[in-house]
């Protein structure tokens, strides 16, 4: 059976990048076919509209999409596509990978092999309440705990853990001082622990959480927090590990799930043929092991290795002189 995913090109070094991910993953042979649709200012331009219906329906039709980045416009009246991606279809997982791979920028060359799980929908950027006095003076929100929200993602991260072989669950919270919203969300996560007594789960409390990342990385495994946190965590740990050029992410729901690498658009190095594939092409790994495809995830993943290992066909980002095309050719004749 064909599984089809959404393939979504995007702007900048989008469609490079997409075009050398897809090389790599035809080499693969999983057999997946594609359906590709617009979105973000390539959309605009094509279609008046950042967000097309025809790409929501493609997407809940596939339920899996492999997703370059996309520029928001700056300006009045465009909010972000990703973060509309991410209501649209409850995306509550946003599951981040942080790696030392060989040949890069990380600060511990052989010490971080960790994954962010981030509560997606809710806490901090739950968008409510949001309000500025009249005088300008003050301003509040609302941040939004719910024991649903809690429950499902901190099952999520004891999970993944379970399926992937990872063998400890930290929960980083800051229940001391927000004794409502995260107070809630570490009692939540205590009553799911106790449902895994095969993974290993301990508490942190934020910042020593910071501390402790860039001092003994080594030390975590899989890391479950909310949203705010979650989204600060996994750039401290793409910073840990060399930056942007190799940080996947997946955005993960019940009825859906995005695949994609952190970085944005690079409008600087846009059309030079000089982006680094890395972070996507590992966006795809993630969607590979989702739909079920271990094997072929990890021969990917370990192709990625030996080429960054030779320091072979490296784009500039990784110190090389390489291109987006010669260095997926490189990682495509290593599977
Ligand atoms: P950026 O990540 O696009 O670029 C930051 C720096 O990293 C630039 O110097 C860029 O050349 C470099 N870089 C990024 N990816 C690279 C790659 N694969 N290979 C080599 N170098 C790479 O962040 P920036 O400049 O803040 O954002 C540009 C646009 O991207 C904005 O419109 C922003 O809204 C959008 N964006 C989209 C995201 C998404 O769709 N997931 C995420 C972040 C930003
Ligand atoms: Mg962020």
């Amino acid at each position: 059976m064909t599984q089809t995913i959404t393939v979504i090109r995007g702007d900048g070094i989008g469609p490079e990048i997409m075009d050398a991910t897809l090389q790599v993953l035809d080499a693969l042979q999983v057999g997946l076919s594609y359906e590709f649709a617009d979105a973000g200012l390539a959309a605009l331009e094509k279609h008046g509209e950042l967000l097309p219906v025809a790409t929501l329906e493609s997407i809940r039709r596939n339920r899996v999409a492999l997703k370059s980045p996309l520029t928001t416009p700056v300006g009045e009246g465009f909010s972000s596509i990703n973060v509309e991606l991410r209501k649209r279809f409850d995306l509550y997982a946003n599951v981040r990978p942080a790696q030392s791979f060989p040949n890069t920028r990380s600060r511990f060359p052989d010490g971080v092999d960790l994954i962010t799980v981030r509560e997606n929908t809710e806490g901090a950027y739950s968008a409510e309440g949001q309000q500025v006095s009249a005088d300008g003076e003050t301003a509040t929100s609302i941040t939004k705990t719910t024991r649903r929200g809690s429950e499902r993602i901190v099952r999520y991260a004891f999970e993944l853990a379970r399926r992937t072989g990872r063998k400890k669950v930290t929960v980083v919270h800051k229940a001391n001082i927000l004794k409502s919203t995260s107070g809630l969300f570490l009692k939540t996560a205590r009553a799911v622990a106790q449902e895994y007594t095969d993974i290993q789960c301990n508490e942190l409390i934020v910042d020593n959480c910071c501390m402790q990342l860039v001092m003994k990385p080594e030390q975590f495994d899989v890391i479950v927090t909310t949203n705010l946190f979650g989204d600060i965590i996994s750039d401290l740990c793409a910073g840990l590990v060399g930056g942007l050029g190799l940080a996947p992410g997946a955005n993960i729901g019940t009825d859906a799930a995005i695949f994609e690498a952190v970085h944005g658009s690079a409008p600087d190095i846009a059309g030079k043929g000089i982006a680094n594939p890395c972070a996507l092409l590992l966006g795809a790994g993630q969607m590979l092991d989702h739909l079920g495809l271990v094997e072929q995830a990890a021969r990917l993943r370990k192709a990625i290795v030996a080429t960054l290992e030779a320091k072979d066909s490296l784009t500039p980002d990784l110190g090389g002189t390489g291109t987006t095309t010669t260095f997926a050719q490189a990682i495509a004749g290593r599977l």
